[in-house]
């Protein structure tokens, strides 16, 4: 098949290009105007919030599938800029289906939504499933909320096939800072090679969140591809819940040298959802889709990847 990755140079990204190159043609799309480094495949120049470079892009391509993770998908960032933020994820997603409705309207479209969707309802403390309400609390969290209802209205009225995925938190080699993960990992290796005094900053370590392996989130995305299944929205998640303390617990065994913990009241959000686990069973029952791999093993994975950064 042809397929078009939007934001293929994020984080996520780069995996869903590692995992499907093999099979596949790929075309990697990103705002960089040359291919960045190392992303082994076919690179075109699109910027999402540009309907002529979307076109462009499209008319090269020509996909059987466009997976379309381009975003801005930091939700502090989102607090800090909330007009980029809806013209990214909301107007760049609705340019992105008009343009693949006025061109390829066969083309299939998976778009990458957030478990932060459902906001307040995560309050429930039980395993949100696609049928739960959405109150979404945070600028980011509208965002791809009102992207997700904006692709599978529009795409019903174009008589389109579009599938919004509601990925839970994930983590793996090449998150960024800005994730809790990442934000634990990168400062340990940094002690570790006295970069840093060894004193660790964290924010709230009581929020619960359901955390997958970024390679395992990816395959989820291939499935959805190869088993096309109904349109609608399909969580990815692992259905267990566990806290920014647990996380911090594994790194601090990993460490090579002694930590001191201090929170850092600039990391606590302005309002937070104490609680997410979601309910994978609507994509176990159309792909058979579960995480494969061991948690604790990823988490010494993305260590290990800050270590040799
Ligand atoms: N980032 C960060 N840094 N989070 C921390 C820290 C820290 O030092 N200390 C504690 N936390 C807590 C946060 O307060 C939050 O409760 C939890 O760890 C997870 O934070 P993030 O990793 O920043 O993830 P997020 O839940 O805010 O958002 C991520 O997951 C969403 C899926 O639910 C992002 O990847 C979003 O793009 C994604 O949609």
């Amino acid at each position: 098949m042809k397929i078009l990755v939007t934001g293929a140079n994020g984080f996520v990204g780069r995996h869903l290009v590692d995992y499907l190159k093999e099979g596949h043609t790929i075309y990697a799309s990103g705002r960089a105007l040359t291919p960045p480094d190392n992303l082994d495949t076919l690179y075109l120049n699109m910027d999402i919030t540009d309907p002529s470079s979307i076109k462009k892009a499209l008319k090269y391509s020509t996909p059987d599938v466009v997976f379309h993770l381009a975003a801005q998908s930091t939700v502090r960032l989102a607090w800090e800029d909330p007009v980029s933020t809806v013209d990214v994820n909301i107007t760049g997603t609705i340019n992105l289906l008009k343009a693949l409705r006025d061109m390829m309207p066969r083309t299939r479209l998976i778009t990458i939504g957030s478990s932060e969707e459902y906001g307040l309802t995560g309050k429930l403390g039980e395993p949100l499933t696609e049928k739960h309400p959405c109150l979404p609390q945070n600028p980011y969290a509208i965002s791809k909320f009102a992207m997700g209802q904006m692709v599978l209205q529009l795409s019903q009225k174009y008589e389109m096939e579009v599938i919004h995925v509601r990925p839970f938190n994930h983590f793996g080699p090449g998150q960024q800072m800005g994730y809790v993960v990442s934000d634990f990992a990168s400062q340990i290796a940094e002690i570790e090679q006295k970069i840093k005094p060894p004193v660790l900053r964290v924010g709230n370590l009581n929020a619960k969140r359901d955390f997958t392996d970024v390679t395992d989130v990816v395959r989820a995305y291939a499935l959805l591809m190869e088993k096309s299944p109904a349109a609608g929205i399909y969580n990815v998640c692992s259905g267990i819940a566990r806290s920014a303390q647990d996380i911090l617990e594994i790194l601090i065994n990993q460490a090579k040298v002694s930590i001191e913990v201090v929170q850092d009241a600039s990391k606590l959000r302005p309002s937070e959802v104490p609680l997410f686990i979601g309910s994978n069973a609507k994509i176990y029952q159309a792909t058979t889709w579960r995480p494969k791999l061991e948690f604790e093993n990823s988490i010494i994975k993305t260590l290990n990847w800050w270590r040799d950064k």
